[in-house]
């Protein structure tokens, strides 16, 4: 069979015409400003995000369309209207208000993926507080950072979940709520005071007067990974939900007709962008599957939804992969019109796998937690080049530069620099002025990742910059992983690496020095996964462990990972003058 390199356009016909006709024309008339006026201003010419979201279409022909499909773990669909979300919403926020939570609160999500999630992110938008959600597969090491750091006043979580908060809870000083989704729950006067969801919401008004808030005012907060240190707290603003719209419209094509199925967890800012904020504020009707990732429930998910725009990740495509080629044929795909992906490099072979399957060429996005939007993408009208990111959003101007900051040619691999301004750039990192400084050069937002952009102005990804890892597409940093290493009382030390894995891009693995006294064993070894996987997360474990005597440092005592890299991949060890005798 020929070997696919370029799509000029999708392989099925597109029903609807896209919203962007041509890109280099739309780039060039474009300007942020245009788009202002397709959101809802409040006279005095503030906003807010979730008005934009959800209040806004029950005075228009959605008020009784369905914005939420769920399904649940059981199979269970449950279907919200926009004036549902609405009433949940504005009972959200009233519950908040009763227990005292004001604008600039932060209020903490520690869902599974129910529909409270769209109800308490929405109505703490509502009232001005700072959403911020949480993976339900952190354990309390990950918690207690996250919540201490931004001195978080209210958890929203299950019973299932809670007892991982209750471990910690005696080191958040700012925690006074937990707020709990579930039946019969025991409530409690001491701080934090438990809370029961269903009965507050029984009990509050459907009625809420959305607080008017300033472009600037924050929104949403995510933690997220570097090189170094402990995760930082990604701050974004209401103003950014006008980028998470349009790219929402324009990238994913939204269409009135449409149902979309975006597969992130909202632990992610993936599943909040593009989960919650942009295709409600583009009046679409959102597919909420609860279930883990399965390739028979994810395909009969969407034959049964009858889902038409899917945006999902490459490792998700390449386990789909590896399911076989009989499976997919026990389904009908032919609702799907438009399918993209997000969050790691998406390999050629998984988009003409998709060309097979589907009949559809996956889209690449290309965006961070800081940037808030998609930024470089692949359109439903542009040709792509498979294995290149695509071209910069019109109104983004993204560009190659040398560690000064210097902008470099076609060809030549660089950072990949974002020019600094747009909607949705986060506002700051938490409490860090200092930190969130350092990730600038002049007017360029360095992003951390290397690339090289070609002569026809697409966007080719070559790897992070720093000793991030990328694991099924979640971000982790190797401190986080080895700070909890090290608290086991085998491990003297740890280095810890991502190592290139054919399905899950990544894995972590872990270089372990053991104290005096501890020898290697297989028991050893399961024990220390199941250690980072309780106290860290079910994801930041590491998959593979190699036990060493000691670790390459510098004379300042910092572990090399990159010689770790290097020796793991048989690479040349590059300037080891540094190393400690
Ligand atoms: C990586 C994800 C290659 C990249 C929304 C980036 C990608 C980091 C792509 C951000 C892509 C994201 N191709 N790499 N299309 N998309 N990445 O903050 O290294 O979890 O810097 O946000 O993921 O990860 P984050």
């Amino acid at each position: 069979m020929e070997q696919i390199d370029v799509v000029t356009k999708d392989v099925k016909n597109f029903s609807l015409p896209p919203h962007m006709e041509d890109y280099e024309t739309h780039r060039k008339t474009f300007h942020w400003d245009k788009i202002k006026k397709d959101l809802e201003w409040f006279s005095d010419g503030k906003i807010n995000a979730a008005h934009n979201a959800v209040d806004r279409h029950v005075n228009n022909h959605r008020k009784n369309k369905v914005a939420l499909i769920y399904e649940s773990t059981s199979g269970q669909v449950e279907k919200y209207t926009y004036l549902d979300l609405k009433n949940q919403s504005n009972k959200f926020a009233n519950v908040l208000k009763k227990l005292g939570v004001v604008k600039g609160d932060r209020v903490f999500l520690f869902l599974p993926r129910i529909p409270a999630v769209y109800f308490s992110f929405l109505g703490a938008l509502k009232i001005g507080a700072i959403a911020s959600t949480l993976f339900s597969a952190f354990g309390p090491e990950a918690l207690v950072d996250r919540l201490g750091n931004s001195g978080a006043k209210l958890v929203i979580t299950t019973p299932e979940l809670k007892p991982k908060i209750d471990q910690i809870k005696d080191k958040l000083p700012s925690l006074t709520y937990i707020v709990v989704v579930g039946k019969n729950i025991e409530t409690s006067g001491n701080v934090p005071i438990t809370v029961d969801y269903h009965e507050e919401m029984k009990l509050a008004s459907k009625s809420f007067e959305v607080e008017h808030m300033d472009p600037e005012d924050l929104s949403f907060m995510l933690y997220t990974s570097g090189t170094t240190g402990k995760s930082k707290g990604v701050v974004h603003c209401h103003l950014a939900s006008i980028q998470q719209y349009y790219t929402s419209k324009l990238i994913h094509d939204l269409h009135d007709e449409d149902v979309y199925w975006c597969t992130a967890d909202h632990g992610w800012v993936t599943g909040i962008s593009y989960g919650i904020i942009g295709p409600l504020t583009n009046g679409a009707t959102v597919v909420l599957y609860e279930g883990r990732f399965d390739p028979e429930t994810w395909y009969s998910a969407i034959e049964k939804h009858e889902i038409t725009l899917w945006y999902t990740a490459p490792t998700a495509i390449r386990m789909l992969m590896k399911a076989g080629d009989e499976l997919p044929k026990k389904y009908n795909f032919s609702t799907l019109r438009h399918i993209y992906s997000v969050g790691e490099p998406l390999n050629p072979e998984a988009i003409r796998w998709g060309i097979k399957v589907f009949g559809l060429a996956f889209h690449d996005t290309w965006w961070q937690t800081e940037t808030g939007s998609m930024l470089i993408v692949n359109y439903p009208s542009m040709p792509i080049k498979l294995g290149s990111m695509g071209k910069p959003f019109p109104g983004i101007h993204a560009a190659i530069v040398d560690d000064n900051g210097n902008e470099l040619g076609a060809e030549i691999e660089g950072n990949l620099a974002i020019k600094k301004g747009w909607p949705s750039m986060m506002r700051g990192l938490w409490k860090d002025e200092e930190r969130y400084k350092k990730l600038f050069k002049g007017d360029w937002y360095i992003t951390g990742d290397r690339a090289k952009k070609d002569a026809d102005g697409y966007f080719w990804y070559i790897g992070r910059a720093d000793d991030v890892i990328k694991t099924s597409g979640e971000r982790v940093g190797p401190f986080e992983v080895e700070s909890v290493l090290v608290e086991h009382p085998a491990i003297a030390e740890a280095g810890v690496i991502g190592k290139p894995d054919p399905v899950r891009g990544e894995i972590i693995k872990a270089f372990i020095a053991l104290r005096a006294g501890f020898n290697p064993s297989p028991d050893l070894e399961e024990n220390i996964k199941k250690f980072v996987k309780e106290k860290l997360a079910a994801h930041a474990y590491p998959r593979e462990i190699s036990f060493v005597d000691s670790l390459p440092k510098t004379r300042s005592g910092k572990i090399m990972r990159r010689l770790l890299k290097a020796k793991e991949l048989g690479l040349p060890l590059g300037d080891t003058s540094t190393l400690e005798e």
